[in-house]
């Protein structure tokens, strides 16, 4: 899987007469990339790149994101229509297939993934060893690594079936495994899977039932619980995908890589700002207060950042945020909940940021967490679940990223390089010559 050379830019070292043609690789859309994979054995020097803003680490077919118009593809559909016109699960199929499924592949996609829906229940009491006040993130992170002991047929990534079968038990479990952090938490009794139901439904009713009595899932929450996985279900080579991606290319297992995946997503930077936004939000608490916060936020003395706001790649609005914020309207609403003054609040601020200069000449823009929050929070999900939900939908991402990364034969072990600036090499001197 590489794609063939077209053009080059030339490097040339200053005060040497050396100089080499770096290849330039194409992609189907977005800018080229020029080729330095050989640049150290040509000129002795590699590429310095913190944070590889500028690096593509592989070639992709999955997802593609223009950052400066706000376009995010998935295999080349545009993400509000498959939020607007797909399902969850057909999305993972379209992620981790290529192409959208006839109906008989979506029927035995979705049977294949729901019939995977169970934990071991041995893994059950592995619940028993966390405190009751543990994150559930930190629940998500053990139990899902946990399951490598449990499925030692699935460990051979080289067997094309093993990494399908893979693919099936962790879609299917994450749901499981997280409403369970969540009932294990909050003391519940743990609400087995319900394969009749629809996948966000079933998450929704592991979440919300109780064995005690019946319980029904709002068809609008379904619904609105499913476009929110949709949302977040892949976005490229972002911090956790590229966890996922350099984990796998050492071989590991794929229990063993999501866990790592999940460890990344943890971070405020990345999927733990939608807990961050209620919190900013919390603390903002009033729209009188908002001014104060936004010259806090404009201090680059105070640390303190606008959550929800901003993002590495979009330098526009961030296309899944609209979708967001009409689907926070509709959740809203069957919630019956008239005026929210959260989301308020969170409206209020979005315009003032929008209009402020600090914000337009950086080009920061609400980024898809700035809504999701108060979207969960309405529909009585706590704060501490928020990037447990981010897991469970980009667990396909991961899934699929991992998968075409094993499936690549350019593909070798991840491996950066460094500027080395600490101490050139001197002798060992013995303890008590040291002074
Ligand atoms: N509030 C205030 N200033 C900001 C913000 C913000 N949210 N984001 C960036 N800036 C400023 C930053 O201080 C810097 O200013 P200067 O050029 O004067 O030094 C400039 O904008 C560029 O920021 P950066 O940190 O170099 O940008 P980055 O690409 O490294 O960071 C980011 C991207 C998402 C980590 C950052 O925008 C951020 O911390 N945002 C808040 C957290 C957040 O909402 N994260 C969710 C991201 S979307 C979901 C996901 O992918 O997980």
């Amino acid at each position: 899987m590489s794609s063939t050379a077209n053009g080059s830019v030339t490097m040339t070292l200053d005060g040497s007469n050396k100089s080499f043609s770096l290849p330039l690789r194409p992609g189907t859309i977005g800018p080229s990339v020029a080729d330095v994979s050989k640049l150290y054995g040509n000129l002795g020097i590699f590429t310095y790149d913190p944070g590889y803003g500028m690096t593509a680490s592989c070639e992709s077919k999955i997802t593609y994101i223009d950052g400066d118009e706000g376009v995010l593809l998935h295999r080349g559909y545009p993400i509000d229509q498959l939020a607007e016109q797909s399902t969850f699960l057909e999305v993972a199929y379209l992620l981790l297939n290529g192409d959208l499924p006839t109906t008989a592949e979506r029927d035995e996609f979705e049977h294949g993934v729901m019939r995977h829906t169970m934990l071991h229940e041995q893994l059950r009491r592995f619940y028993d060893g966390f405190r009751r006040d543990a994150h559930p993130m930190a629940v998500l992170c053990g139990v899902v690594g946990a399951l490598s002991a449990f499925y030692h047929d699935s460990l051979d990534i080289n067997d094309p079936e093993v990494r399908r079968i893979s693919a099936f038990r962790l879609i299917a479990k994450l749901p499981t495994i997280a409403a369970w952090a969540y009932k294990y938490s909050i003391g519940q009794p743990f609400m087995y899977p319900r394969n009749d139901l629809g996948y966000a439904e079933n998450f929704l009713y592991m979440m919300n039932a109780v064995p005690a009595e019946p319980y029904h899932v709002s068809p609008v929450l379904a619904r609105a619980m499913d476009r929110i996985f949709i949302l977040h279900a892949d976005h490229e080579q972002n911090a956790s995908t590229s966890t996922v991606r350099l984990a796998g290319s050492t071989g590991a297992n794929p229990f063993a890589c999501i866990a790592a995946g999940i460890a990344s997503l943890w971070g405020p930077a990345h999927g733990g700002a939608n807990e961050a936004v209620l919190k900013m939000l919390g603390e903002i608490g009033h729209k009188d207060n908002i001014p104060g916060f936004i010259e806090k936020v404009k201090n680059k003395d105070s640390h303190v950042r606008l959550m929800g706001f901003g993002h590495r790649v979009y330098k526009n609005y961030d296309p899944r945020a609209k979708i967001m914020e009409r689907t926070c309207h509709e959740v809203l609403a069957e919630m019956g909940i008239k005026d929210d003054p959260l989301l308020d609040l969170a409206m209020e601020l979005e315009r003032i940021a929008l209009h402020d200069d600090y914000f337009i000449s950086k080009k920061l823009y609400p980024n898809v967490d700035f809504y999701s929050g108060i979207i969960l929070k309405a529909m009585g999900f706590p704060t501490s679940m928020f990037t447990v939900l981010f897991a469970v939908a980009r667990t396909v991402g991961w899934i699929s990223q991992w998968k075409e990364m094993i499936e690549d034969p350019s593909q070798r072990i991840g491996r950066p390089r460094q500027v080395y600036t600490g101490p050139v090499r001197r002798d060992f001197v013995p303890l008590d010559a040291r002074g």
